[in-house]
């Protein structure tokens, strides 16, 4: 007999626990616990479920190289890892107002013509959805349904039996085997956990749009992200003009892939060679400003810093924006160390122009040198670039494809390159100056002395 246990869910984070508490341990957030029902089935129970299973060796199973299906946007099917699989579902998450519902509207109407394609919106009505159509100049039958109950969606899916399915969004849906409120983490749950057993018996593509709450995770469980294939998340400031795409799980595909789009009166336009558009194009140079190249996935792109150094009236501030928060009381403590550059009476701000986020530790040298430049109010000349990793020791540590970043550099008109040491190119790269630094303290000097 099966019987019904509960537990106590965050619905911030999706960590659960036994008792019920003001606080989420996890990830700090107050008031998210909510109890969750789950039934304990006995052992004998699970395994009447199971499928019988057979021992394989990995050479006897024959790979098959699935067709992938194009969203008609190439940026979008790059990021994808080379287009949609069958059966695959790709959750993609983002601010609201930040552009899910145009993208994937946009998608649609590509892949519809040529396949049947679902939009499920439960946020909208049919007359909004069909407005922004008219507005991005969509003259394809996208099919449409205003529907929240998971149960009616399923039961229509199956008989129109479309290649592509949208759910808009995920948070909205509700299904009968949950009596708790639409977007909790049940419903969530649940909703997500049929609409995925669909996809894979069906072999339908399942896109599941989902908010992410203002601490930038997914409103909902975390469990969604390892229910599905793929994680897209949308980067940028909703008031600018460029959106980023960013693949943070990808079974088909690279992860950290990215693409970019600009929204525009018609809706969101490719933006095929993004590498520049993130440097800010002051006339001026002025302290407290760098520009470093950056690896996302397959591609280098040239990304602007910004650090404000400024007397601190009490407890001293460290914020950052695009990059580890974390990461900035390491940088600032290597930085007094092995620079001899204190910052503790101080407020700190670091941040990346254009709201891109910045994952690897690349940009360590980048932010320790914007710093020093704020905080002496010394220019950096604006053709200066600089990568590395700094270690705790002082040491600056090598990158991942340095040549390719400072040919990227070079393509750009930048002169001096301050890079590891052990990243110096063998062949000299024409135009760019390159300066080799073993330790912090090289780059600070090499500053120091010619600027
Ligand atoms: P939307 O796709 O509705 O965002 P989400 O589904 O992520 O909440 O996008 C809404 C924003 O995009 C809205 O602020 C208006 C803007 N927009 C344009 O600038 N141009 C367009 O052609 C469209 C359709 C939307
Ligand atoms: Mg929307």
């Amino acid at each position: 007999m099966a019987k019904t246990k509960s537990e106590f869910v965050c619905r911030n984070c999706g960590a659960s626990y036994p008792q019920w508490g003001g606080q989420c341990l996890e990830c700090k957030t107050w008031n998210t616990l909510e109890e969750v029902f789950k039934s304990t089935l006995s052992k004998s129970e699970i395994l009447q479920g199971l499928p019988s299973s057979k021992v394989q060796k990995l050479s006897e199973i024959k790979s098959e190289s699935k067709p992938r299906l194009t969203t008609g946007l190439s940026e979008l099917d790059r990021t994808l890892g080379g287009g949609l699989v069958d059966g695959s579902v790709v959750l993609i998450g983002g601010d609201p107002g930040i552009g899910k519902s145009t993208l994937i509207l946009q998608a649609m109407a590509a892949i519809n013509k040529e396949h049947t394609a679902l939009y499920v919106s439960g946020e909208e009505s049919a007359q909004q959805v069909s407005d922004r159509a008219v507005r991005l100049g969509i003259t394809e039958d996208v099919l449409l349904l205003n529907e929240t109950h998971l149960e009616k969606i399923i039961k229509l899916a199956k008989q129109i039996k479309p290649k592509v399915i949208v759910i808009d969004s995920i948070q909205t849906m509700m299904t009968d085997g949950s009596s708790s409120a639409p977007g909790s983490v049940t419903q969530v749950r649940d909703c997500a956990a049929q609409l995925t057993q669909y996809a894979k018996q069906t072999n339908t593509i399942l896109f599941l749009i989902g908010h992410v709450t203002k601490g930038g995770a997914l409103a909902g469980p975390r469990i969604l992200e390892h229910m599905v294939d793929c994680v897209l998340y949308f980067e940028g400031d909703a008031g600018g003009r460029y959106r980023i795409i960013r693949a943070v799980k990808n079974r088909f595909g690279a992860v950290n892939e990215i693409s970019v789009f600009a929204m525009g009166k018609t809706g969101l336009q490719q933006v095929e060679n993004p590498s520049a558009i993130f440097l800010s194009n002051q006339s001026k140079p002025l302290p407290g400003s760098m520009v470093m190249v950056t690896r996302e996935a397959t591609r280098p792109l040239m990304i602007e810093l910004q650090a404000l150094v400024d007397q601190s009236n009490g407890n001293p501030k460290r914020v950052c924006v695009g990059l580890d928060q974390n990461r900035l009381a390491l940088q600032l403590a290597i930085l007094h160390k092995h620079g001899g550059i204190a910052t503790f009476d101080q407020d700190v701000f670091v941040n990346i122009v254009g709201g891109i986020k910045v994952n690897e530790t690349a940009s360590d040298l980048v932010v320790m040198l914007t710093i020093s430049s704020s905080l002496r109010n010394k220019i950096i000349p604006k053709d200066w670039i600089a990568f590395g990793e700094v270690g705790l020791t002082g040491e600056v540590r090598p990158v991942y494809n340095a040549v390719e970043r400072l040919a990227e550099a070079q393509k750009h008109g930048f002169k001096v390159a301050i890079i590891p040491k052990a990243n110096t190119p063998k062949k000299p790269i024409k135009g760019i100056k390159v300066i080799p630094v073993e330790y912090l303290y090289q780059a600070l000097q090499y500053m120091a002395e010619n600027n």
